[in-house]
């Protein structure tokens, strides 16, 4: 029995019980770095999954047991899909069929840094098509405070039916680290806020069915505006390190020596990591969608866009670098052969979404530069009028200098030291190598 506080008792029950002894039919829609791993978890945890996406590749390819997400392998995917556990279809239409529905969208920024709230809104239009009562939904792609209020709840409330007694409406930040092997899906605390006290409930009773440890809030705009406090701090504190970094090589003091050390404080400290600057499809961009809503309110986000200043100005930070490394061995970085050890956003992961490596590319291109690089996660690179294949690591041999934008496991690093001539690090992936050809961030 769910708690009291749900108002209607025949609807809530049945579904509740359905949750509960796991014959709920799950849905995910979106099914990228975030709704694979969590129709994997749900499928796991004994649930029949169906997920939904507008990519018919990536249908086909759940479907056909393959895995396109770091953190999934084939081995894990393929026995759910072939048990009837796990199926993907791009026609909306399932939704008719479904117990709970958890939306995981993208979320990017306008060219203007406004939010994009168009796959939100889409996904949202082709629910409302085939939705019913009885359902839970929970929208779990990142955003502004009072998007599932303002936004997701007229467009399923639209043929009549009532929040938290026909059915369930919850926010939940989704917080998955992609490539981290200890902290995934099923372990990391699933923070759930629903419309109504009745919507958190069976928001939580959802969760927990699949995942260690659920945090119920008091709403929806209290859990959105949970993800944007963590990313927000983050970004925050790597602009604060990245100006920490620009002072201390102003200086000539090794930034990364001072945070190992100040991190030895056993209290009120919390090392954060300079860097080559932000990327990926969280940190540079969820700050933005609250800045966007205060604004609204009369509130400017100063720190977010002061942060946001410094860590844009990391690219050049590390360009610059490059150059003036070069121009110290008495060449001009037009013409230098320059190789770029690693191009994903992050250590060991595929994913090149808003990666520094994209900007400082083409800041190098710019200037003249002819370029390489080797990532083993990320084969080929296209972007503006640049086409490269990875190349080996040796190839950093034949460069007049090697730039470290990702500092994966998988790069030999004493090699490299021994092979190259000259080599810009910017993610200190070079630490306990002492050579005169590192020049560190
Ligand atoms: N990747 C991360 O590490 C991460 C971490 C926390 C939160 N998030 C948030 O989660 C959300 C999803 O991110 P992601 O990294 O999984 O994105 P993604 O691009 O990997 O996956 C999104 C999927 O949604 C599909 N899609 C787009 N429009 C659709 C529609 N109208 N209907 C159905 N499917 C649609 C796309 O084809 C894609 O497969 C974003 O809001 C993001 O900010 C991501």
């Amino acid at each position: 029995m769910i708690e009291s506080n749900v108002p209607a008792p025949a609807t809530a029950e049945l579904l509740a019980d359905k949750i509960r002894n796991r014959t709920a039919h799950v849905g995910v829609v979106g099914l990228g770095y975030v709704g694979l791993p969590l129709a994997v978890e749900f499928a796991h945890a004994g649930f029949t999954v169906t997920g939904i996406d507008v990519s018919e590749a990536k249908t086909r390819q759940v479907n056909a047991g393959e895995s396109y997400i770091g953190d999934i392998p084939t081995s894990t995917l393929a026995p759910l899909v072939n048990s009837g556990k796990l199926r993907a279809t791009t026609d909306f239409a399932a939704v008719q069929d479904l117990d709970t529905i958890n939306i995981c969208v993208p979320t990017p920024l306008r060219k203007t840094k406004d939010p994009d709230m168009s796959f939100i809104v889409s996904a949202c239009q082709e629910i409302a098509h085939y939705f019913h009562a009885g359902t839970l939904v929970i929208l779990e792609s990142t955003t502004y405070p009072g998007t599932t209020d303002e936004v997701v709840l007229p467009m399923l409330s639209k043929g009549g039916l009532e929040v938290g007694s026909d059915f369930y409406l919850c926010f939940s930040p989704e917080r998955v680290d992609p490539g981290n092997p200890t902290y995934q899906t099923v372990n990391i605390p699933k923070v759930v806020g629903g419309c109504t006290a009745a919507c958190t409930e069976m928001g939580r009773l959802f969760y927990s069915q699949a995942l260690e440890t659920v945090v119920p809030v008091s709403s929806t705009q209290v859990a959105e505006m949970v993800k944007l406090l963590e990313n927000t701090f983050r970004m925050i504190n790597i602009g604060l390190v990245n100006e920490i970094a620009i002072m201390c090589d102003r200086m000539g003091i090794n930034v990364w020596e001072v945070i190992d050390a100040a991190a030895t404080k056993p209290f009120g400290f919390m090392p954060f990591y300079p860097g080559p600057g932000l990327g990926g499809h969280c940190i540079p961009i969820d700050p933005f969608y609250l800045s966007w809503k205060t604004k609204q309110a009369g509130i400017e986000a100063r720190f977010i866009e002061l942060a946001g200043y410094i860590n844009g100005q990391m690219p050049h930070f590390a360009v610059d670098k490059v150059q003036t490394a070069l121009n110290s061995a008495g060449k001009p970085v037009k013409g230098s052969r320059i190789h770029v050890m690693g191009v994903a956003y992050k250590r060991d992961i595929d994913d090149m979404r808003e990666s520094p490596a994209l900007d400082i590319l083409m800041l190098l291109e710019r200037r003249g530069a002819i370029l390489s690089y080797s990532d083993p996660h990320v084969p080929k690179l296209k972007l503006d009028g640049l086409a490269l294949d990875s190349s080996p690591e040796s190839v950093a041999a034949d460069a007049d200098c090697v730039v470290i934008v990702t500092n994966h496991a998988a790069f030999d690093y004493p090699g490299l030291v021994q092979r190259s001539k000259l080599i810009v690090d910017t993610r200190n992936a070079l630490k306990g190598l002492t050579s005169d050809k590192i020049v560190r961030l």
